[in-house]
């Protein structure tokens, strides 16, 4: 791992030379379009230089048009941010995933994408209607398809120069080795929801010990309250090195050799979340010790996501 005394430059490299991805990522899970412009606007300008997206999230051309406007204000130049997007799970038959590739690549205005994931293990029926329900509401799976067909066809978007890395999104430690073993293209990045009450330790040292650089969502909570911000382990700790309980817990994200994701909605709340330090030993062991222990998105169980966003008009 490349090492920066700085958390907020330091940067994760991705197996295979694929480049290397910056451990502060902005999300842009935001259910409204004129927000999703103007967040992301905001995220570029605090310095972050890592933008998640995804097809589900119905917003990459307000992320594409935001970050367009974002690097040309700026003076920065593509090859200086890194950009994800995600493979949906209507679209898990092989046939489908280059269509959905190069959908987003439009969408996004961009020529190249840096890490392409399978954003969730669940095949769902394939299609156009990305959440297809029977008459009782119950989800539509494909069994018809398994993830490693799925893989193999994201591989090849890669042996086409046409995105620099892949990975997979929401899955358990036992999938990712099943995928690990068998793929020519080993997964580059693992995206899952981690945080002091759902360290998913083992998840970490597998990736570490391989390479693959483990991306956790939800680094606040989803913000939730009461909830991490709230805890009193974590404001004890805001309190003594003079920080926000948000900046402690991307701290010990980052320090713990994690990449992260974090959506801050406003441009105080960008640069907060951007400005973080490095924390001493004793607050890390303190935050390590940490038991309560809390799931806050299903979407690894079911494939269904907890919270989307609506598309404006629809
Ligand atoms: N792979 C998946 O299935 C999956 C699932 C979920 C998320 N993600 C990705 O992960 C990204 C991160 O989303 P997240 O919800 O997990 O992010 P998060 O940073 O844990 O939580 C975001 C929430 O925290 C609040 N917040 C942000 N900065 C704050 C601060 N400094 N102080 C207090 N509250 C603050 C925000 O509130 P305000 O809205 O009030 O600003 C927002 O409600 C998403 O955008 C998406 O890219 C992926």
């Amino acid at each position: 791992m490349a090492e920066s005394s700085d958390l907020r430059l330091k940067r994760i490299p991705l197996s295979h030379g694929a480049g290397q991805m910056p451990a502060l990522g902005f999300g842009t899970l935001i259910p409204d379009a004129a927000l999703t412009i103007t967040a992301t606007r905001d995220a570029l300008e605090a310095g972050f230089r890592h933008f998640d997206c995804a097809e589900r999230y119905g917003n990459e051309r307000e992320v594409g048009r935001a970050l367009q406007a974002g690097l040309a204000a700026g003076g920065i130049a593509r090859g200086d941010i890194f950009v994800t997007t995600k493979l949906w799970n209507s679209n898990h038959r092989p046939a489908r995933v280059e269509p959905a590739f190069e959908a987003s690549l439009e969408r996004l205005g961009l020529s190249y994408l840096d890490l392409y994931l399978i954003h969730t293990p669940f095949a769902f029926q394939p299609g156009d209607n990305q959440d297809p329900r029977d008459q009782d509401g119950n989800v539509l799976y494909d069994h018809g398809v398994t993830l490693l067909d799925t893989w193999r066809a994201m591989e090849s978007l890669v042996e086409h120069g046409k995105c620099r890395a892949i990975g997979l999104s929401d899955i358990g430690l036992d999938e990712v080795k099943t995928i690990y073993e068998s793929a020519r293209i080993k997964p580059a990045v693992v995206q899952v929801e981690s945080h002091p009450y759902l360290p998913e330790t083992e998840l970490l040292e597998f990736c570490k010990e391989k390479g693959v650089v483990f991306l956790a969502f939800a680094p606040l909570g989803h913000g939730m309250k009461p909830g991490l911000l709230e805890d009193p382990v974590i404001s004890g700790i805001a309190t003594r090195v003079r920080k926000t309980a948000a900046q402690v817990l991307l701290a010990w994200a980052v320090q713990r050799g994690t990449a992260l994701l974090t959506t801050p909605r406003s441009a105080a709340r960008a640069r907060e979340n951007f400005d973080i330090s490095i924390l001493p030993a004793d607050a890390l062991d303190e935050i390590n010790r940490i038991e309560t222990r809390q799931r806050l998105n299903p979407v690894v169980n079911t494939g269904v996501p907890g919270f989307i966003p609506k598309a404006k008009g629809a």
